[in-house]
């Protein structure tokens, strides 16, 4: 445990997202002492930035099973089952207990009821949105102030570093590095028996991403720092369609909402001609796998590295009601979607894996939960159906919430942090071949390990080698050579002639830079060793889905090189 101050908690909660808050307010309603640690503002991470909307089968005709259906087919068989059953039963009741959290959707004004859209999978309309397209900073709005109006624990721009166990190995709170003015300067740790990871994503591990700039991976490196198992990393969605700044463009890039062609965009090329047609009969409107691989491949064939998406014929009236933050960051770009058809081209968007947990949000090291983008519970498989992520964060909140209030009345005494491979087995590891949970990197037991610190100027070089190796297309070649560049970054002794050699000073640059190195490492490991195409997941030497040798996931236990 480190010098400095310390909290006490019955939870600490670690992000501040909808999945974070969501596990945080669920937590102290049920009279838990929760404290939220989080690394930037309250509403600095992914949620804020969400355009198109929640999924749930709240609409007339609409069943939870419809909305498996098509979570199940973009997955690409890899879905838990169970998991997304979960998911889609529970959507409807959370969607009310978010509302009555405070959040406001957007209503039909002929009915009075919740509006809902179609997106990229979905056969049905069952997106609610707010604010036309600012679905997540509603949302994150909402939950911001029910989190202040509960007066629930809150510590802002704290970096979390690593897991404090107990003797017995159970989770024990986090060591914290808390940056700027306040009376929690320096290192710090809260200490509480449960705690849960809600860290958001690693967008950033990408030169271009939607993600916003704190995206970088800090919940998946803390828990394979602590021996947690992580699971499906290779399995990075990009989003088709993010407005185009040109090929040297980096970090966070607007997103064009899936919901755009939800309500009838075309993706066009150069010339003005349709494409997706006749690639699926979802059109523009397939699982945005397929839309992504549409637009790469259209724009090699045509020597260029973007398409368009032509949206002239909403009118500037539709514009500005129902996309009102898209068309201000069009306009804030020199593009009108209004007169021009928008430049678009995929970039990366949405990890998929991530820590891997039971239907309860437990992982495998016990006391410690995740939930979020930051945690693999199965739901999305190969590839997110879309607007399942803010679903995702909300329902299994909830569920980590009940565990966790279970534990305080004493009703699970003992069972707490259960590790996941001990809860009932979840169907995705019946596709399993016995023992077949290869790790993508050399397995060295569960103890925890020390991060080793990279100099920030690495980030920006682990961008460009996972661009260029590990992005939309990738192949042996590609991958093999982004495993070699990475670990050619990591400071060792032996290379004293190498500049930067020496780890560097603590600090918070330098913690992301090494959880943006680590969980980049373990991605490129588990992409190579997958020897297929599937889902968001695509070989260029490897074209074709491989239910034979590949219908089962990629886990890891521990770091690369056993730090
Ligand atoms: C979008 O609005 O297109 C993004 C929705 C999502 O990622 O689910």
């Amino acid at each position: 445990p480190p010098a400095g101050w310390s909290l006490e908690a019955d939870v600490v909660v670690v992000g501040s997202g909808i999945a974070g808050l969501t596990a945080a307010l669920r937590c102290a309603a049920r009279g838990a002492r929760t404290v939220v640690v989080t690394k930037a503002r309250l509403d600095a991470g992914s949620t804020r930035w969400a355009q198109g909307g929640i999924a749930a089968a709240l609409g007339e005709g609409d069943t939870p099973q419809q909305h498996l259906d098509d979570t199940l087919e973009a997955g690409a068989g890899l879905c838990d089952e169970a998991a997304v059953r979960t998911l889609v039963t529970e959507a409807p009741g959370a969607m009310r207990r978010l509302i009555a959290s405070g959040a406001r959707f957007d209503t039909s004004p002929a009915t009075g009821r919740i509006a809902l859209t179609r997106e990229g999978g979905h056969h049905r309309d069952r997106i609610a949105h707010a604010g036309g397209d600012a679905t997540g900073a509603e949302v994150s709005r909402a939950l911001v102030e029910a989190v202040r109006q509960q007066s629930i624990r809150t510590v802002e721009n704290a970096l979390v570093l690593d897991l404090l166990t107990d003797a017995e190995g159970r989770a024990a709170g986090v060591t914290l590095h808390v940056m700027g003015e306040g009376r929690h300067d320096g290192v710090g740790a809260v200490r509480a028996p449960a705690v849960v990871l809600a860290t958001g994503g690693m967008g950033q591990v990408f030169a271009a991403t939607t993600n916003p700039a704190v995206s970088t991976g800090d919940g998946v490196a803390l828990a394979l720092r602590a021996g947690a198992e992580v699971s499906d990393l290779e399995f990075v969605q990009f989003h088709p369609t993010v407005l185009y700044l040109g090929p040297d463009a980096e970090g966070q890039q607007p997103l064009i909402s899936e919901a755009v062609r939800g309500e009838g965009a075309h993706l066009v090329d150069a010339a003005g001609v349709r494409f997706m047609q006749g690639a699926h009969p979802l059109a523009e409107l397939a699982p945005r796998d397929i839309v992504a691989k549409g637009i790469t491949r259209r724009a090699a064939a045509q020597g260029t590295d973007h398409m368009y998406l032509d949206a002239r014929h909403f009118g500037a009236a539709m514009w500005e009601t129902r996309f009102p933050t898209i068309l201000a960051a069009c306009r804030a770009h020199g593009i009108d979607p209004v007169t021009d058809p928008v430049p678009v081209a995929p970039a990366a968007h949405y990890a998929s894996g991530g820590i891997r947990t039971d239907l309860a949000g437990r992982t495998t090291v016990p006391g410690l939960y995740a939930c979020g983008e930051a945690a693999c519970t199965g739901v999305h498989g190969a590839n997110r159906l879309a607007s399942n992520s803010l679903l995702e964060g909300l329902v299994f909140a909830e569920q980590i919430a009940e565990r966790v209030g279970e534990q305080l009345t004493g009703q699970l005494a003992g069972q707490l942090g259960e590790p996941a491979g001990a809860a009932p087995g979840p169907a995705s590891r019946e596709a399993e071949p016995p023992g077949a949970a290869p790790s993508a990197a050399p397995s060295a037991g569960a103890s925890p390990r020390q991060a080793v610190l990279l100099p920030p100027t690495a980030r920006a070089e682990i961008q460009r080698i996972m661009s260029s190796g590990a992005g939309v297309l990738r192949s042996a070649r590609s991958l093999t050579e982004a495993a070699e560049r990475l670990a050619a970054l990591t400071p060792s002794p032996d290379s004293p002639d190498v500049p930067d050699a020496k780890p560097a000073e603590p600090g918070v640059d330098t913690w992301e830079t090494a959880n943006l190195h680590l969980v980049a490492q373990v991605l490129v490991a588990a992409a190579l060793r997958r020897q297929e195409t599937r889902g968001c997941h695509w070989r260029e030497d490897h074209p074709d889905r491989d239910d034979t040798t590949w219908r089962r996931h990629l886990v890891v236990s521990t770091p690369p090189g056993g730090r």
